[in-house]
């Protein structure tokens, strides 16, 4: 395994893997690897024949009072695991080396598929994504991309992204990994302390909850809202940011409960926020 933290000495490496007809896998990462991300790798290193994994916590998708400090990180434990994993390439640029002064070029999907979900809290957030990705993609050009899909919303405006950009390679959406209680693996979880590591279970649940009344009969978008908020509303430590039924590929909210969707809740739990969501096709 070779870690570059410099654009060209990457991009030479990788221009001669191309050159010998190798098919590249990327994962893009910040870092401080659960079993989420190790399935990434692995479904990387199963599809294609040289693995790059980055790890950058890009401050540019943190807005002003959020965790870009404080975001966890292990830099040495991670590039541990990627080489047990058979990781070709650790791409670990410092913000300097990516955004160098002077820098102003930034890459931004317009519309409600950003304006919706996390976009609505976290304005900008997606602007940094769409950039750094963007730049990323430029910088180890793979045939293949792999993301999770706890972050279904950054899936979708990727893979918009790259179609509306005609980029030339393919966005691979991987499943949510779960801790054994149903917890949604997650940088963040490391914040919970124990009470609220508990009641961050509300946050499956009540997607098990969706899924029993669709189940059930259910079609009404509000009444499956309304009874997923009571559920979550039960942990006293949550606050809701949002509990929507959307359309999976536009990501608009959706009245009746049919077709491909997107059922997606935000919570903080004390101070940390935390997202699942659950797809049906129904
Ligand atoms: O999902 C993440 O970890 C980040 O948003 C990503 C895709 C690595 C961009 O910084």
């Amino acid at each position: 395994m070779q870690v570059f933290n410099e654009i060209n000495a990457l991009k030479h490496a990788l221009s001669i893997e191309r050159k010998d007809g190798k098919k590249i896998g990327f994962v893009p990462t910040m870092g401080f690897f659960h079993d989420g991300h190790m399935s990434l790798m692995k479904e990387a290193i199963n599809e294609t024949d040289c693995v790059v994994v980055s790890i950058f916590v890009n401050p540019t998708q943190f807005g002003p009072g959020e965790d870009f400090e404080s975001y966890p990180r292990n830099m040495e434990r991670d590039l541990k695991l990627c080489e047990e994993l058979g990781v070709h390439y650790v791409f670990t640029p410092e913000v300097s080396e990516m955004y160098p002064a002077g820098y102003s070029t930034f890459v931004e999907c317009e519309g409600g598929i950003t304006h919706t979900l996390c976009g609505a809290s976290r304005p900008g957030h997606f602007k940094g994504v769409t950039s750094v990705v963007n730049k990323l993609f430029n910088i180890v050009e793979p045939d293949l991309a792999f993301f999770g899909q706890k972050d279904a919303q950054q899936v979708a405006v990727l893979d918009k992204m790259v179609r509306d950009l005609n980029m030339n390679l393919k966005i691979i959406p991987c499943p949510i990994m779960r801790e054994n209680d149903g917890l949604a693996m997650s940088s963040r979880n490391v914040y919970l302390n124990a009470i609220e590591r508990k009641e961050a279970l509300v946050l499956s649940e009540s997607l098990k909850i969706a899924s029993s009344l669709i189940q059930d009969g259910e079609r009404n978008s509000n009444k499956i809202i309304e009874q997923m908020k009571a559920h979550i509303m039960t942990a006293s430590s949550a606050v809701i940011d949002y509990v929507q039924i959307v359309e999976n590929d536009n990501l608009s909210d959706i009245d009746t409960v049919v077709g491909d969707v997107l059922f997606a809740v935000a919570v903080r739990i004390g101070k940390t926020r935390l997202i699942d969501n659950m797809r049906m096709t129904i």
